[in-house]
């Protein structure tokens, strides 16, 4: 059975919604997107995702494709229409359809399209085992801080990813790791946390703000500042966290063990609160 699909305004199977050549989506990558974690059927951190989305429209003067009630609706409508009960909704707008020319063309309605993604976010084997990573130059525009559904250098680090038999690939820069290419980085030394800072070198991560506030609960310290690939292989633990990874041990990097090369206690412990609160605040 194929997925039902948003597209539009209408919901349709996937083999009949079809998007001009025209779209600024297809022709310029001009478009902006979130990916939002469904648990048991409901949303993950909706509003922040939301909050994210209005940012990356502002910051690219794109007009909302429907009223904000509108796109809640949407979702909740792919997640019935398509019996989601774990996996993702990936939605993006597009500056929609209009002669090919670089500026803003004037008035064009945004386009607006979205999916469900089954997964097994929760019961996940990579989990218990921990994923490998590996090291890349961060290759990506200045504006990482916008979630653009510009994502070719993303594509070409995970495709070197998965050519040396890793799941992710961490994008260094000026000597310090930025982030994943389809997740936030982090480092755990003698029991502390250590990530960048928020800038635009790297997306703000959804799941990254409840770690943050997940951590102040557990008196667990975050330190927000740059680490080197020589503190990552230097470092007792590893892990990332995006919408469809939640938070994942990394144990490997470019070939080489971090930390006893399985998952460790602080990354532990924070994906099981993570995962509890998530399920919990339903
Ligand atoms: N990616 N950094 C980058 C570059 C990302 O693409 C993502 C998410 C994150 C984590 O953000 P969040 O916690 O809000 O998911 C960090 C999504 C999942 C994707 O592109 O599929």
């Amino acid at each position: 059975m194929s997925r039902i699909v948003h597209l539009n305004g209408q919901f349709l199977p996937e083999e009949e919604a079809r998007v001009s050549i025209f779209d600024r989506g297809f022709v310029f990558a001009d478009g902006v997107y979130e990916v939002t974690a469904v648990i048991n059927g409901k949303f993950v951190d909706y509003d922040p995702h939301m909050q994210r989305l209005e940012r990356s429209l502002k910051e690219l003067d794109m007009a909302w494709p429907c009223s904000k009630e509108e796109l809640r609706a949407v979702h909740e409508d792919l997640v019935k229409h398509n019996g989601l009960e774990e996996g993702r909704v990936y939605m993006q707008v597009t500056r929609g359809v209009a002669e090919r020319d670089f500026a803003y063309p004037a008035n064009t309605p945004a386009s607006l399209m979205a999916f469900t993604q089954a997964a097994v976010t929760i019961a996940n084997p990579k989990a218990l085992t921990g994923v490998a990573t590996i090291s890349i130059p961060d290759i990506r525009w200045k504006r990482r801080d916008i979630k653009s559904i510009a994502l070719l250098a993303q594509c070409m680090g995970k495709q070197r990813a998965a050519e040396a038999g890793a799941y992710e690939a961490w994008m260094v820069e000026d000597g310090h790791i930025t982030e994943g290419t389809s997740s936030s980085a982090y480092i755990v030394k003698d029991g502390r946390v250590i990530t960048r800072p928020l800038s635009n070198a790297i997306l703000p991560g959804v799941t990254r703000r409840a770690l943050m506030r997940l951590a102040a609960d557990y008196q667990i310290i975050i330190e927000e500042r740059g680490f080197t690939l020589a503190e990552v292989l230097g470092a007792d633990e590893a892990f990332i966290t995006s919408a469809s990874s939640f938070i994942m041990p990394v144990v490997r990097m470019d070939g080489q063990e971090i930390g006893t090369g399985k998952p460790g206690p602080v990354t532990k412990k924070l994906r099981e609160v993570y995962i509890a609160a998530a399920v919990a605040a339903h």
